[in-house]
């Protein structure tokens, strides 16, 4: 097959996406001879940059590293944008607004009504608009996916989607917040909260807001995503029965940890009567629960379904890296989908 070019481009401009920019140039050789694909980055917009456009193609390596754009690429508006960058694939990967998914909703409404694959790493549009971007990715014969919103990458979307025709998801529970992971592991091992918070920072995993991976927030709306797109039912986060580690103290973690039932935030869903019943909070796991093992960035998920009493899916030591490369998988299954 001929090698094909896909325009893409970039909204939001952190960790994610930068990262992913890094992993597609590592990755340019492969891509190109494994699956006859190559790409030109042809946009990049956030809140400082602005609306930065190039049709001929940007310099990857000169953006990743503090670039400045000229006023000549700025354009006014998220249309005029799309409009000069014309993009294949819209990476989207700008903060979480747990409240309504805004603006990565009409973000994402645009691109895909401009003509593009759109691809997220952001949970809030899988809660507030799920269904109508699925549906009118359908209409316009792209694709809508968001692999990396959930456990870092790690495929779990896919796998249902994919891998597990016809099954009924009837529970899950797991631990699913890198940060209050980090946070917990942290404490148990002698740093204060705010410390520990700082490590997450550092390493990139931490929400632009931590006080929303803090209070359970990050959670729910996983949460919330997984019963919305895997259970079938739109679940708002606020639904999910939550409470955040923020109540617990150094000396309480620390002696959880020492007496064997260390205190980790669980999420929990399950459907009971009909009815679907949701919840984060801190629970204290026996030692003897694969729970109990996860540390740091680490995630950990057990399925409960008609077919497999309990499919469970751990994910050691994930880091940004993981999370751009669900976004590249997504990037790969969208244009080879559409081929
Ligand atoms: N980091 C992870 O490990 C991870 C894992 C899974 C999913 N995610 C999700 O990925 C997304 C991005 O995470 P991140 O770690 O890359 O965050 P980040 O480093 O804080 O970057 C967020 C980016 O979004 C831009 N942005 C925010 N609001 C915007 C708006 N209204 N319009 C345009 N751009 C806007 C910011 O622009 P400015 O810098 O100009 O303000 C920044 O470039 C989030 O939704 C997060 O939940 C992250």
């Amino acid at each position: 097959m001929p090698t094909r070019t896909y325009r893409i481009c970039f909204l939001g401009f952190g960790n994610v996406n930068r990262t992913l920019l890094r992993l597609l140039e590592q990755k340019r050789g492969e891509l190109n001879e494994r699956y006859d694909l190559a790409w030109q980055l042809t946009g990049v917009a956030s809140r400082r940059l602005g609306w930065i456009a190039a049709p001929q193609g940007l310099d990857a390596e000169t953006i990743a590293d503090g670039w400045k754009p000229g006023s000549a690429n700025v354009r006014n508006s998220i249309e005029d944008w799309l409009g000069d960058a014309r993009p294949d694939v819209l990476f989207e990967a700008t903060s979480l607004n747990v409240a309504n998914g805004q603006p990565a909703v009409d973000y994402l409404r645009a691109g895909l009504e401009h003509g593009a694959h759109v691809i997220s790493a952001n949970k809030g549009p899988v809660v507030h608009a799920f269904r109508e971007l699925t549906a009118l990715a359908g209409q316009k014969g792209k694709r809508y996916l968001f692999e990396a919103a959930v456990m870092d990458g790690a495929p779990i979307f896919s796998l249902f989607r994919e891998n597990l025709p016809a099954v009924e998801l009837h529970a899950f529970y797991g631990i699913l917040n890198s940060t209050t992971n980090v946070i917990l592991t942290g404490v148990e091992q002698g740093l204060s909260f705010r410390q520990s918070l700082g490590k997450a920072q550092e390493i990139g995993v931490a929400e632009t807001d931590p006080s929303h991976d803090v209070e359970g927030w990050d959670a729910a709306v996983k949460v919330a995503a997984l019963i919305t797109v895997l259970m079938g039912e739109p679940f708002p986060p606020q639904r999910v029965e939550r409470e955040g580690i923020g109540s617990l103290t150094g000396d309480a973690v620390r002696q959880a940890r020492a007496g064997g039932r260390p205190y980790k935030l669980v999420c929990r869903a399950r459907r009971s009567a009909g009815r679907i019943i949701a919840s984060v909070k801190p629970e204290q796991v026996p030692a003897t629960d694969p729970m109990a093992q996860i540390s740091g960035t680490s995630s950990i998920i057990t399925f409960e379904t008609d077919i497999f009493p309990a499919l469970t899916i751990t994910e050691t030591n994930p880091g940004v890296y993981t999370t751009a490369y669900g976004m590249l998988a997504d990037f790969i299954r969208a244009v080879r989908t559409q081929a």
